[in-house]
Formats: structure tokens, sequence, C-alpha cells
């Protein structure tokens, strides 16, 4: 079974902003966690490319639709390239493939008579590419997202008979564990209580877009094409564009991790169109918080991004990641303050974490020549440190299975607490300088050690890089993560307690995390 995940896939009306990479870089830390399990996982991200909102922007900017997406899919590209996002896919919506996809996906609905033609009357968010509840007679009404005036529509377009499938998706929403975290459940619950209407699937007069088959003057609605790219994204290099084929790849999804906002196009339409195509439903879907930035939606449309260009280059992948993955409770809202970011990177990553390895490393070369010291009763299970990392291991395995993040982060954390906190107890430096003492001082310097390695392994989902330096630091293999990760792998059992070789050779430690220091506004 393969283990497939999925971001949204991102409009490209503008470069890729701080929001758009954080539903990405907690995706990431999934697909290597599900990785290091031994998974073998299809991480799928992607661009929609259609619909009104790319085509203003591109005639805003003097350019063909396609011209455009092709320049900010290229930066979306190397941006995640930059992040090391160990994405297996990124599906472009104006690849050739997808257009047959949506087109045999559409026929097989079709042939269920899930297809009429209707009048669609209604106020519609362009930057949303979504009809709004607001009634009729609403006076000048605004998207509250955007904070942009809806535009009247009123044309005859072809519908999805999503009314036909209410029992289905309400028993769909019921299902334990199906949209995540559970808080989530009641506001969709409430949507569908209140009738599911249906839906219309087609523009006229939207040239951007892919051409409805049968229906001339007619492509198709950009979300409806938009949700069948994760579907294109399974097929493989060579693969023909045949959608039982792209399915065979990889489908169901495992979860599709998107921002609320766009929940109810995930955990209702989707499903039901799924349904009325006679395919298997995803397992899983899961909507995360917004970032915010002084309390307001960090969004391209309202101009308060956080650029991500910028933070990598100034404050490094570990930073951002730790910041994003360890303090904003992954399903909730979480505002960017950057004096916080600094205090959390510089106390816990380099101070908690990178101090720890260091200082006992050097101390365990500079008495043990230059080797991990012989351990007698830290071996032990029921050491204090064994039982520390027990906990901390436990914890973070089960939480990373509910992408809560924050609570993996923190087991980390808390490991690197206790046994800084050990060694402060312990204090080594002064036993050293007794008679008789100097077996005790090489037991607790190995499981000091020994948890830095349990620390780093614990950490190599979340910050691989990190994770990756203080591997190296204490002569371990460095569990691959990424795409070329095999489908088999020792992580697991690489963290149980005692792992560490007596009198193998420590390397010549360095910082493994440099100290944040912000001055300027970010
Ligand atoms: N194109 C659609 C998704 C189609 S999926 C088949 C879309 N794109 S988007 O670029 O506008 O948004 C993509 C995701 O980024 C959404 O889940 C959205 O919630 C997320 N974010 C956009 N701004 C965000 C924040 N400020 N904070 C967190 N996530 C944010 O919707």
């Amino acid at each position: 079974m393969t283990y497939t995940l999925t971001t949204p896939l991102y409009y490209v009306n503008d470069k890729p902003h701080l929001g758009s990479a954080y539903t990405t870089l907690a995706c990431d830390a999934l697909a290597r966690f599900q990785r290091l399990k031994g998974e073998q996982v299809l991480f799928i991200t992607g661009c929609d490319e259609h619909g009104q909102k790319i085509q203003r922007t591109a005639e805003a900017a003097g350019l063909s639709p396609q011209a455009h997406c092709d320049g900010v899919s290229a930066q979306y590209r190397a941006l995640w390239d930059r992040w090391q996002i160990s994405n297996d896919r990124l599906i472009r919506t104006t690849d050739g493939r997808h257009r047959q996809i949506v087109e045999q996906f559409f026929a097989r609905v079709e042939a269920s008579g899930d297809i009429l033609e209707g009048r669609q009357q209604g106020w519609y968010c362009v930057a949303c590419e979504e009809f709004k509840d607001d009634p009729h007679e609403a006076q000048d009404p605004e998207c509250p997202i955007h904070r942009k005036p809806l535009e009247w529509r009123d044309e005859v377009n072809l519908f999805f008979r999503l009314s036909r499938y209410q029992q289905q998706i309400e028993d769909l929403i019921a299902r334990p564990g199906f949209i995540q975290p559970a808080s989530r459940r009641n506001e969709v619950e409430n949507f569908v209580k209140q009738g599911l209407r249906d839906f219309s699937i087609s523009r006229v007069n939207l040239p951007w877009g892919i051409p409805v088959p049968g229906h001339e003057g007619h492509t198709f609605y950009v979300w409806f094409d938009a949700l069948l790219g994760y579907i294109t994204a399974l097929l493989e290099d060579g693969d023909a564009a045949d959608l039982e084929t792209a399915l065979s790849r990889g489908w169901p999804a495992s979860v599709h991790v998107i921002g609320k906002d766009i929940l109810r196009f995930h955990a209702v339409y989707w499903p039901a169109m799924l349904l009325s195509a006679g395919l298997p439903l995803p397992a899983k879907v899961f909507g995360h918080g917004f970032l915010t930035r002084e309390g307001q939606k960090m969004g391209k449309s309202l101009g308060n991004v956080l650029d991500p260009e910028t933070l990598l280059e100034r404050c490094g992948r570990d930073a951002v990641r730790w910041y994003l993955l360890r303090d904003i409770p992954f399903g909730e809202d979480g505002d960017f303050q950057q004096q916080r970011f600094s205090d959390l990177v510089n106390n816990d990553l380099a101070n908690t974490i990178g101090n720890l390895l260091n200082r006992t490393s050097s101390m365990a070369r500079r008495w043990f020549d230059e080797c991990v010291p012989p351990v007698t009763a830290a071996k032990r299970l029921d050491h204090v440190l064994a039982q520390a990392a027990s906990t901390a291991r436990f914890s973070a395995l089960a939480a990373l299975e509910q992408l809560d993040f924050r609570t993996a982060a923190e087991a980390a954390l808390q490991l690197a607490i206790s046994a800084n906190g050990f060694l402060n107890d312990q204090a080594p430096w002064s036993q050293m300088k007794q008679e008789g003492t100097r077996e005790q001082v090489a037991d607790d310097l190995y499981a000091v050690l020994e948890a830095a390695r349990i620390v780093a392994l614990l950490m190599a989902p979340l910050l691989p890089d990190l994770s990756g330096r203080m591997l190296a630091q204490l002569g371990q293999p460095i569990p691959d993560s990424g795409v070329t990760a095999t489908g088999s792998s020792d992580w697991l059992q690489h963290l149980e307690w005692g792992g560490l070789a007596e009198g193998m050779a420590l390397p010549e430690p360095s910082p493994v995390m440099a100290r944040l220091e912000l001055e300027e506004p970010l």
C-alpha cells in the first residue's frame, strides 16, 4: 500500500508566500515520517493554473496565461527545491495529461447521470474562485477572507448533482477520523445539514480552462479541474494519460492536507465527485489553520505576506521549520511574531539541543580518547534517561501519526531538557576532579550522548538538516527520509535505547545550530 499525501495545488496568481510554504513544510514532515517508518510514500504537491483569477492576473501583467503560469510555477518548483521539500510529484493543471484525465473522469460522472444544465446566479469571489452564500439582494458584499468585492454572476452552466449524495456525504463526515482535527467537523456538518445543493462545474466565456467535451463554449470550473490534479499527479513519467493507470499508482489518498478555507471542497464536493465516478474516497482530510500576521490572514490578496525566500536566506531551513512546526498547533491559527521566533530557535535549538551535544561530546573526547565512553548502568532500560527517551519516543510517534507536529517537537525537546538536567545534576566536570569516579563519569556521558542520538533521530522528520548534523557529530548513519528512500528503514529500531557503540570514535564537534540574530524586521 502506498501512503499518498497531498498539499493543495497552489494558485499561481503570485509567487509563493509563507502561508503556502506552511502546508508544504508540514506535509514534508509527514512524508518524511512515513518514509522513516518504512512506508512507500507518494508526496504530491502542485499548481492550480486555470480559472478567472489566473487569467486576470496574466492580463494585468501583459502576459499570456500560459507564459504567466510557466513563470510562477517555476518559482514554486525552485522554492520547494531550496527548502528541500521531498515531494515526489509537482503536478501542474496545465500539463497535457491532466486534460485527458479530466475528460475521462467527466465522462464517468456524466454517465452516472450527474450532469445537468442550469442557471447559476449568485455572488462570486474571484480570489476564492467560489460562489458565496450572500443573499441575492445583498448590497456591495465583500469576501470576508480577501476583503474584495464579490461579483454578481448570472449564467447558464453545467451543474453537478451534489444533492444526490446528501446521505453518503453525511455518513462520510460522521466517520471518525475522516475530517481532522475533529474540531473542524462541526462547520462541515452544519453546511451539509442545510441540504446540499447542486453546484456549477462549468463556466461560459472563460477561455482559460479545460473545454468541457460535448458542451461547446463551456470550460470546466477551476475547482472541478484542480481537484482532479490529485489523480493526474499519480501518473509516473512515461505513463499514458489513463485514469485507471493513474489510480493504480496510489489511490486512494491517505490524507489531503489543506487550509481550513478549502475544507468544504475537499470534504464535501470532492468525495461526491468521486462517488459519482465510482472511485474510492480519500481516507482523511486535515484542515489546518491560518498563519496570521498582526492578526490578519497572511495572503497574497492582502499583501501582508512573509517571503519564504527572505526567511530562508536570513534564518535557514531549520529555524523556520522549527518555529512553524513547534510553536503552532497544526490545525489552529498561529500568529507569526519575530521575537518569539528567534527566542524559540535560540533557546530550543542552539542552547538546549545544540549545546547539549556539543559540550557532552567535547567532554567525552577530552577524557575518553576522543571516543564514546565505556558504558555500564546506562545501557539499562530503567536508567532515568532511558525512561525519558522511551517516553519521548512514544509521545513523538503517536503525535506524528496524528499530524500533531507540535507535540512531536516538544517530545524531542523534552528529552534534551531531561538530558541537560541529568548532566547538570551529575556534574561530570566536578566528578572528574575526584578519585575513583571515572567509571561513573563514563556512564553518565554515555547516557547523555545516547539521549542526544535519540533526540537527533526524533528530529529527522521535522528538521532533517539539523538531525543530520547531529547524527554526523555522533558518528551515526543518517536515515534517508527523502525521495530516494527505498520503502524499508531501520529508523524505528535505531530509536531503541542503547544503540550507541562504546569505544566508537567521536568526530570533532562544531556547533550544530547557529544562533539567530535578527536586528531588522523580516
Ligand atoms: N488552488 C486552490 C487549492 C486547490 S486544491 C485542489 C487554493 N490555492 S491557494 O493558493 O489559494 O491556497 C492553497 C492553500 O494555502 C490553502 O489551503 C490555503 O489555506 C493555504 N494558505 C493560504 N494562505 C495561508 C495562510 N496565511 N496560512 C496558512 N495557510 C494558508 O486554494
